[in-house]
This record gives structure tokens, sequence and C-alpha cells, in this order.
């Protein structure tokens, strides 16, 4: 399939699946993702910002809004609790994904994840800044105060990473979505308490999550001494350098956490992580597409033109994009078991086809 009529069905297929009041599925075809995430939906709603569909993506914030607006005695609870030292389940904290409809979430998943809450902030003031709409502030502003308290507060949390695992620990992919979305209202609306959180999470994230001159994927804190607890990389550290700024694309530490990415998990396409077993550990596209970004921010436009190739090559006849292909599997033995029990992987994955518009758009 050609690029621009890739363009045309990733736009199509994105908006075919946002529910009327705003949320987008995860996967149509794909039972478990039958929800919206706030990682994926805010990642689609920026491809879309960029692809000029601004009604689709403010659709989207007003969704998050909706589905958030009235937790403001829940995120008190929470503060009350963490100031009285009071011990709290990770089931008392916000959800991941939510029902279309706004509804919450309440099978079993490892719901406590904050990388979401940080990067629909980051969102919202890059949808502000594309289009001008700055009366949003005021409309969504319960729910991004919301929001604000509530990564202030539990910011250095341990809480499951992007991939929805390893919940004893912290991750700087987590805390890079948290910088960005503090960093970005903080300078939009000139608040320096959220500025000051900010630099204090870079601060952390450089102090604590550096092992051989690279970033690590997770850290925790042991005998009151924060330190890796995974020390190999994972290829969502990429999102330090873009979209969230945590440190330029071109700083020795990046640069060297890109070289370990290289090494260790690219073959055509980008895995997560050596130790994945999900899916038996394939190629994932929307990392693909976001190592591509990552180059083409460096100045690399060949070796990002070489990775939205290969993200094309994936497209099936109707140009949908699934969420990881069985090439150069890490674990083939688990792959027969993954299959049996889940069928093939998600087909639409939005998040997939959004990170093709990213990738494509940077390379304009
Ligand atoms: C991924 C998450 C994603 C979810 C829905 C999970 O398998 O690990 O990152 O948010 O699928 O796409």
């Amino acid at each position: 399939m050609e690029r621009e009529q890739l363009i045309n069905s990733s736009i199509s297929i994105i908006k075919l699946n946002q529910h009327p009041s705003g949320g987008y599925v995860a996967s149509p075809l794909f039972p478990p993702y039958s929800y919206s995430w706030l990682r994926d939906g805010t990642f689609i709603a920026n491809a879309m910002d960029r692809s000029m569909e601004t009604e689709s993506a403010e659709l989207f914030y007003r969704w998050v809004h909706h589905v958030l607006k009235d937790k403001r005695p829940r995120v008190d609870a929470l503060i009350r609790k963490q100031e009285a030292k009071e011990w709290i389940d990770r089931s008392e904290f916000f959800g991941t994904r939510y029902h279309l409809d706004g509804r919450d979430d309440l099978s079993e998943w490892g719901h406590f994840q904050l990388d979401g809450y940080g990067a629909w902030l980051w969102g919202l003031t890059e949808h502000i800044r594309i289009t001008g709409h700055s009366e949003l502030l005021n409309e969504l502003r319960e729910t991004i105060e919301i929001t604000v308290d509530y990564l202030m507060t539990f910011w250095h949390f341990p809480n499951f990473d992007c991939w929805e695992e390893f919940p004893d620990y912290v991750h700087p992919a987590t805390l890079a979505c948290v910088y960005g979305g503090l960093k970005a209202l903080g300078e939009l609306e000139n608040r320096a308490p959220l500025l000051e959180k900010a630099a204090l999470i870079k601060k952390f994230i450089m102090d604590h999550a550096i092992y051989e001159g690279r970033f690590v994927k997770s850290i925790h804190c042991l005998g009151e001494v924060w330190q890796p607890a995974l020390n190999g990389v994972d290829a969502s550290l990429l999102w330090l350098a873009v979209p969230f700024g945590v440190c330029e694309v071109n700083d020795p530490i990046m640069l060297k956490t890109v070289q370990a990415i290289e090494a260790d998990l690219k073959h055509g396409g980008i895995q997560r992580y050596v130790e994945d077993r999900y899916y038996g550990g394939g190629e994932w596209l929307l990392l693909t597409a976001w190592y591509g970004w990552y180059q083409a921010e460096l100045g690399n436009r060949e070796e990002a033109q070489r990775c939205l190739d290969w993200v094309m090559s994936k497209a099936d006849k109707l140009g949908r994009l699934p969420e990881q292909v069985a090439e150069s599997l890490r674990d083939p033995s688990s792959h027969p078991e993954w299959i049996a029990k889940w069928g093939e992987p998600a087909l639409p994955l939005l998040w997939s086809q959004a990170m093709f518009l990213v990738l494509s758009d940077s390379l304009k």
C-alpha cells in the first residue's frame, strides 16, 4: 500500500473506532482491548492533531474530562491517606483504561499506571498549541487539577509500567510522561510548582536511573537507596527524548541508551525488552515508528524512512496495522501457547496506526 493510502486508511480506522463521546477503542477486534486507555488514547489524539484531525483529538480530551471530572473526592482521600502515612492498596488508585462510555473498568487488570495521566496533560497542551483552543483549559479545569494533584503526590510510587507489568518498580519511561505533562502545563500556565516538580523528576531520573552511562528499564528503593531493578533497556526509554524531552535526542546518555536498544532489541523492527514473553516477544510496530521518529529528530532521515517502510510493509490489504509481528521472536517457545489462548495479536491496533502517522509526519 502507498504511503498516502495508508495515511488515509489510518485516519479512517481511527475515526471509525472513536466512540461518539470521544474514547478511542484500543483495538476493535481483540476483546481484551475493547476499552479506551489514557496512554494509547493520548498518542492517538496527538497523531490526529498532527494529521489536521483536531476535532477528533478534542473529542478525546473532552472524553477524558467526562471520565475523570467526578474523581475529586477520590483523589483527596488518597492524598489524605498519603499525608497520614496510611497504607494505600494498589486497587485504590485511578484506572488505566475505561469503558468507552466512560465507566470505570472494574475487571482484574493492572490498573495503577501513572504514565497515561502525565501523557494526557502533555497531549492536551500540544492540542492547545496546535489549535489555539485555550478555552479548553477552563472547560476541563476540574479534571486538569485532579490529574495535577494526583501526579504531584504519587509520581514516585511504584506502579505498573507502560506494558502493564512490574508493578513493584518505578519506570523512567513512566516518569518521563509525568515530567512531560507537568512541564508542558507548567509552561503554558506559568505555574512554578509544576515546573519545580518536573525539574525534581528529571533530577531523580538522572540520579537514580542510569547504569553504565545509559538509562535502565526500572528502578526500586532498597534500604532507602534508589537503584536499578532491571538493568537492561526497554524501547519505551525513547520517550525520554521524544516527545517528553527529559533529555535532548543527542544527549550522550540517550545516545548510549539507543545503542543498547539497537544492540539488544532491533532486528527489522524494534522489540520491547529482552525478557519479553508476551506473544513470544515480537517486533512492535509502534516502537519501530517511535525509533524512526527519534532518528528523524536526530537528523537521520534514511533510517527513519527505513522504519516507515518496515511499518508500511506490515499493513494488510485494508490498511490495518497489528500490534506486533512474529519476527525474530525473543522466546519462540511461548508463542504457540499465546496463540492458543488469545488468537492472533490485536489488528488493527489504533496506537500502531497513530505512530505510523506520527513517523510519517515527522518525515515531512
Ligand atoms: C500494552 C499496553 C497497551 C494495551 C492496549 C497492552 O498489551 O502492553 O501498552 O496500552 O495493550 O493497547
